[in-house]
């Protein structure tokens, strides 16, 4: 049968008998998108306040993407590391600068760049810090969400994201998101790393306290520890500054990103960060088939490129205040959380029946994320505020 002639009831059927049961989609089945739209099969439209969870930051199908992507794919997509390729070292450098960083790991996905980034803090905390080895700990937050992988879920305070999947890798410590003393207790001299979402994505688009990221810095500095900032959701211009932590003026020794560093075409991720701590990755300690080739470099330089102009932190600063305000106003709203163009909407209690909510917004045309009594809104930066306002509109429908 030639998926051309195959109806949506036909893909979700067929998702669902030969597909593994990783997520409940919505039953929509999209099938293109433009700017903040997309269209599912049938021809119908949806404004996107999904996004991709961040990565389509620079909307649908952005021109100088797919432009970049196509010239490249007709060029050469894959060296593998065994080669120099044209553009992995253009792409280094590129993001490097933009990032006022001093060296580069490109990967694949998000969890992949983690999980690089736990064994570059642990090496440099034997190589360079002097832990015992095999003693370095690592200390993360309460509800991260970092990924899926066996060692991001040893210490994800998820049930639902362990459950079934022990062993789990030792060597980590959770203390409470935004509790500096907690952090402080748990910081030993064996301590490598301390790994946080600047914003906590998935936990609901948690801001911390006021100057907890700056407090977390200088006891990094106090104790030769370093700070790994997973910036995969939180950065590349979605909360209104290339990297979220430069709100907070508070540099990271790494970064981990991911999701919009190919502006949803592909899964790109990088840790990036001090020459110095990167610098332990030697020859043989680390690699990836996939990591830096050429096509993604290309399509990693094209966003950097959108990027360096600073128009899409701009947009996701004003027409960020612009949609908290909106959000704010609505009736039965208890809450909005976040920076920039991306918020968690937290609902009171009895009008949420969970998903109910985001099935009717998307029987309205508007796509969007619920989780645990909030809604999760984080459009394509290049939503226009009348885009905005629609979609508030839709949400205040819904709510009333
Ligand atoms: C903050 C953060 N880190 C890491 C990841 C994992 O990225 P990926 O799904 O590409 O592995 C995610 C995914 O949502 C995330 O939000």
């Amino acid at each position: 049968m030639h998926a051309d002639v195959l109806t949506s009831q036909d893909h979700m059927a067929l998702a669902e008998r030969w597909g593994a049961h990783d997520s409940v989609p919505f039953p929509v089945v999209l099938s293109h998108g433009e700017g903040a739209w997309v269209s599912d099969l049938e021809g119908r439209r949806y404004l996107d306040f999904h996004g991709g969870y961040s990565a389509v930051n620079f909307g649908h199908q952005h021109p100088d993407l797919i432009a970049a992507a196509k010239a490249q794919l007709d060029r050469l997509t894959l060296s593998t590391r065994a080669f120099h390729n044209d553009q992995y070292g253009p792409f280094c450098r590129e993001l490097a600068e933009l990032t006022g960083t001093e060296m580069v790991l490109p990967s694949n996905s998000g969890g992949e760049a983690i999980d690089t980034a736990v064994k570059i803090a642990r090496k440099w905390a034997y190589q360079v810090k002097g832990v015992p080895d095999g003693a370095a700990e690592i200390i993360v937050a309460g509800a991260n969400f970092h990924g899926r992988t066996t060692t991001i879920v040893s210490f994800s305070t998820h049930p639902n994201h362990r459950a079934g999947f022990g062993p789990f890798t030792p060597g980590f410590r959770v203390v409470p998101f935004g509790d500096i003393d907690a952090m402080r207790s748990a910081v030993t001299a064996n301590t490598a790393a301390i790994l946080l979402e600047p914003i906590q994505g998935e936990a609901g688009i948690v801001v911390p306290p006021k100057g907890y990221l700056a407090e977390v810095r200088d006891l990094c500095n106090e104790t030769d520890t370093l700070l790994v900032a997973d910036e995969v959701q939180c950065g590349l211009a979605r909360a209104g500054t290339t990297l979220a932590l430069d709100h907070e003026g508070v540099r990271a020794d790494l970064y981990t990103l991911g999701k919009s560093l190919s502006g949803g075409l592909m899964p790109v991720s990088a840790v990036i960060g001090r020459a110095d701590v990167l610098g332990v990755i030697t020859p043989g300690g680390h690699g990836s088939t996939f990591g830096g080739n050429p096509l993604a470099c290309a399509v990693g330089r094209a966003v950097v490129r959108l990027l360096a102009t600073g128009e899409f932190q701009a947009r996701s600063r004003e027409l960020g205040a612009h949609l908290h305000a909106r959000l704010n106003e609505l009736d039965g709203v208890t809450e909005v959380r976040g920076r920039g163009l991306w918020a968690g909407v937290q609902i009171a209690e009895e009008q949420v029946a969970g998903r109910r909510v985001t099935e009717r917004l998307a029987e309205r045309g508007l796509l969007c994320k619920e989780a645990k009594g909030h809604l999760r809104v984080a459009p394509p930066l290049v939503v226009t505020r009348e885009e905005i306002d629609l979609g508030v509109n839709m949400i205040a429908d819904v709510l009333a």
